[in-house]
């Protein structure tokens, strides 16, 4: 470690008044030692964030960074892994600079870092808050014993978009929902202590409102009131802010005509104003320079300047920072505290991290190979997995599959044995050991079943040379279970979509193996909510599994062969077509709700309304009924609680899960508000014929929003609270709020 760094440390160390503070984690008073030492580039080094040569997210306009590591001007390294390699980039840092100041090390775990899970949204699907803070602290714990100390996540952006590949990234459509998932992630990442070895800190992303592109396309302009943007896409936000995450990723699109990387109204106002968030802020990757074609500055210099100024304290990849905060300072456009604020914000979470105690802790060969794919974490993935499955239809009880009904099955379609379930943003997933879909159903065949195999056609082609193979096994079948979707490569960042449709001939080919009278099980995988009414018509059953990760296959054999009964539920709403979108359960009402027998009310002469599967839908193989809805009072004054019950029964012949969904109505607003708003969800196991009753409770808290003045508030009038399997199928009751 620098000569400088370790004197200073120690004496700061041993001033214990000045230095314990909330929980013995006050660092201000040696962070004041460190800022007090540092030349101008030290500090404008800590503030540039370069990705290593391992990995690369984006486009690379600069390599050096070992260079710069060693001459003190870069404070943070991404894309950079495993404890072997990271030591020696730390080893740099750490003993050729003159201060020694630790790197933090980041990276892009966003399902997992080499046991996967599925796609966030796909995860989001289960509806399990405790499964998704277990995927994320087992992602946490094998990425910080390869060196890590933080990851880009959680993606927090709602989004309403289909065409948008990063939709998958999300937790889906609905502001309550995704602030839960939000918190559940961020407590996975983080753990109680973010010094414990086993955790990272965790950054929520991308700050503000990326999920709004315009036309779903990447990186578009976004245009929005402030009053949505403060209703619908700010919360998951504050709530991962309440979860104490620890730092903040800006995003590339513009908010009210400013990119929001040089936002100071996003950054400056409601970051740090009003939510008084003490982290630091990283740029999206090379978001800085982007302002210039943005056309918010006409060089570097100025971009840096709007960046600075917005309070973003870290730079990645675009060299803005290093390049251009001194001459900032110095011609007095910016002021050296602004630097010693950002710095102090980095050096707090390198504190909070043990970075100062130690800075190779991470980096702990042994731990590592111990930790990686531990069989613990491959059953968490496969249950994660099957949790994470939605039944989207089953007729005649399709599904499950059993040796008393069947004793041949044909499996094709382009995702019938293909490795690439991992999905995007994969991290250092390792294809070879993720279970295809037809390995599988192989590992887990009944005895007397058995089972062919073909691919029939590939994603996106017009080739039918596969046709005749595939019609050749599904002939001698008594079953068909068509892989069909999208390749993974068709969903994450740079992977917008015009079509919802399922690409290529697949829906050909399906249609061709329809005609062999066989039922058909549709095990469809893709990274978006795709328009598939055509397969919902044909399709005897229909399963929705994203991308599953690692135990794909294992879990959904779990769910063909009847191991696991599907407890999952759309976070997001599925459109018959692309013309219904945005389409989400939320919507606001009209002033000409829809009326089959008015020419004049809001509807399409070409499609219904409603969507093909509503927010909240998804079956199981037994049925639940609800029935007595009931409140403990009809009025309540701002300062009850109102007790929501209801009775779920399990009316089938097996024992389910079932996710039991509460929404409300503010009937009368001073400005207009959605049709529903879920406030509450509780998923419980019901067995086979058992009756539930389930609890909820209203306080006036949940009711608040931004009034026609902006206040965020109640107003006094009348509710309906909905309670239900999904957003449409639900019982209703009312009740004032005084
Ligand atoms: C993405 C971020 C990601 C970053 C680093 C960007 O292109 O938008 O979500 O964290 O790259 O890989």
């Amino acid at each position: 470690m620098g000569i400088f760094l370790i004197l200073i440390v120690a004496i700061a160390c041993n001033d214990s008044k000045t230095n314990t503070g909330d929980n013995g984690k006050n660092y201000e008073s040696k962070i004041d030692s460190i800022i007090n030492i540092m030349t101008l580039e030290e500090k404008a080094g800590q503030m540039v964030q370069y990705t290593s040569g391992w990995d690369v997210t984006g486009p690379v306009i600069d390599d050096n960074y070992e260079e710069y590591i060693a001459s003190g001007r870069v404070g943070s390294i991404f894309n950079a892994h495993t404890s072997a390699y990271n030591r020696n980039l730390q080893k740099i840092a750490v003993e050729e600079t003159r201060l020694g100041i630790p790197l933090i090390f980041g990276y892009d775990v966003i399902h997992g870092y080499k046991t996967i899970f599925p796609i966030s949204l796909g995860e989001s699907a289960s509806w399990d808050l405790d499964a998704m803070e277990r995927s994320a602290r087992i992602a946490a714990e094998e990425a910080s014993a390869a060196g890590l100390h933080w990851t880009f996540a959680p993606m927090i952006d709602i989004s309403f978009e289909p065409r948008w590949g990063r939709v998958s990234e999300g937790a889906g459509e609905d502001t309550y929902f995704v602030s839960q998932v939000a918190k559940a992630r961020v407590k996975g990442f983080q753990g109680e202590d973010l010094m414990a070895l086993n955790t990272l800190a965790a950054c929520a992303k991308h700050f503000a409102a990326y999920g709004a592109p315009q036309a779903g396309r990447d990186y578009h302009t976004v245009d929005m009131s402030e009053r949505v943007l403060r209703d619908v896409y700010l919360p998951p936000f504050k709530a991962a802010i309440d979860a104490g995450v620890r730092t903040f990723m800006t995003s590339f699109n513009e908010y009210d005509g400013v990119p929001a990387t040089g936002s100071e109204f996003l950054f400056q106002q409601i970051l740090r104003e009003e939510w008084g968030f003490d982290g630091f802020v990283v740029t999206d990757y090379t978001a800085i320079n982007e302002m210039i074609e943005h056309g918010v500055a006409k060089d570097l210099e100025g971009a840096s300047e709007l960046a600075i100024n917005a309070g973003i304290d870290m730079d990645m990849q675009g060299g803005a920072y290093l390049n251009h905060l001194i001459e900032l300072v110095d011609s007095g456009k910016v002021k050296e505290s602004q630097l010693d604020e950002a710095v102090r914000r980095i050096l707090r979470i390198k504190f909070e991290l043990g970075l100062f105690d130690d800075p190779y802790r991470y980096s702990n060969e042994e731990r590592e190979k111990e930790t990686i794919m531990k069989d613990e974490f491959i059953e968490a993935a496969r249950d994660i997995a099957r949790k994470s499955i939605v039944l989207l239809k089953n007729d005649n009880n399709t599904l499950p599959i059993s040796e008393s009904k069947i004793k041949n099955i044909a499996l094709v379609g382009p995702l019938s044995s293909t490795k690439e379930v991992l999905g995007s943003w994969h991290a250092s997933g390792d294809y070879e050991k993720a279970v295809s879909l037809k390995e599988g159903l192989e590992n887990n065949l009944p005895a007397n079943i058995k089972l062919a195999q073909t691919e029939g056609t590939g994603f996106d082609t017009d080739d039918e040379s596969g046709f005749a193979a595939a019609k050749r096994i599904a002939a001698q079948s008594d079953v068909i279970i068509m892989a069909l979707g999208e390749s993974e490569h068709m969903g994450g960042e740079a992977a917008s979509r015009t079509s919802i449709e399922i690409p290529g001939n697949q829906m050909k080919l399906f249609n061709e193996l329809k005609a062999t009278g066989k039922p058909i099980v549709a095990v469809l995988m893709n990274s978006r909510p795709l328009a598939i009414s055509e397969l919902d018509n044909k399709a005897d059953a229909i399963l929705e599994t994203w991308f599953l990760g690692t135990e794909a296959g294992n879990a959904i054999a779990d769910v063909i062969f009847g191991e696991y009964n599907p407890s999952a539920k759309l976070p997001v709403t599925f459109p018959r077509s692309l013309g219904q979108v945005p389409i989400h359960y939320n919507m606001k009402n009209t002033g000409r709700p829809i009326d089959h027998d008015e020419k004049y009310t809001s509807k399409y002469i070409d499609s219904p309304n409603d969507p093909l599967y509503p927010f909240g839908y998804g079956l199981s193989y037994t049925s639940f009924d609800y029935s007595d809805l009931s409140l403990n009072s009809k009025k309540i004054t701002k300062d009850d609680e109102l007790k929501v019950s209801v009775k779920v029964e399990n009316t089938g012949e097996v024992d389910g899960e079932e996710v039991v969904q509460l929404y409300i109505q503010d009937l009368v607003g001073s400005v207009t508000r959605p049709v529903k708003e879920l406030k509450g969800f509780k998923k419980l196991m019901i067995k086979a014929g058992q009756t539930e009753t389930v609890d909820f409770t209203i306080t006036e808290k949940d009711l608040r929003f931004y009034t026609k003045n902006m206040d965020f508030a109640s107003e006094p009038g009348e509710f309906k609270v909905y309670v239900g399997g999904n957003s449409e199928d639900v019982m209703e009751v009312l009740f004032t709020l005084e």
